[in-house]
């Protein structure tokens, strides 16, 4: 488990950047936390990390967004979603096959579809309004040079 403090969004961004960097096809990204927790900035953040050259904008009403890229990227909103059924109507399982990465905010609302090696990644807000603190579990990663980055 990695444990982040996160000042501002940018460094938000900038560890979802940087968690990038250490995936491959096929994995699977759930994001857990409250409305305005900053899901949407660390997902921007996984996309510029994977090369994906596209605006990042939340995908609520689409439930997914995919953007081409050396690794197909598909960003899901589950925040509408209320069951299995619902859930299977937006492709979701083919998304989960399809050789992308998937990065799936309000990964709450479908815990029990999620594959067993998803990596979870909590953003809790934190003392004051603009820290988060970021919890990564089931992938190791170094996150020491991103105070270096900060300057
Ligand atoms: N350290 C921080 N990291 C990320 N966002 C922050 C931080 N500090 C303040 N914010 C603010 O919190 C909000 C996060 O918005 P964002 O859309 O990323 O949240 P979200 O978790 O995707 O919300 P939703 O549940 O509505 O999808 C933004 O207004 C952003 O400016
Ligand atoms: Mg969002």
């Amino acid at each position: 488990m990695t444990e982040i403090c996160s000042s501002s969004p940018v460094d938000t961004e900038m560890v979802g950047e940087m968690l990038a960097k250490e995936l491959h096809a096929g994995d699977v990204i759930a994001l857990y936390g409250d409305l305005g927790a900053g899901k949407t900035h660390f997902v921007r953040g996984l996309a510029r990390g994977l090369q994906v050259n596209s605006m990042i904008s939340s995908p609520t009403f689409a439930i997914v967004h995919s953007y081409e890229g050396p690794i197909p990227f598909y960003h899901f909103d589950m925040y509408r979603i209320g069951n299995w059924d619902e859930l299977e109507s937006t492709g979701f399982f083919d998304y989960l096959d399809g050789g992308g990465i998937c990065a799936i905010e309000w990964s709450e609302n479908i815990e029990n579809a999620l594959p067993d090696n998803a990596i979870h990644v909590r953003i809790d807000k934190g003392r004051d309004e603009n820290t988060r603190q970021i919890t990564i579990e089931g992938i190791s990663f170094n996150h020491h040079n991103l105070e270096e980055r900060k300057q």
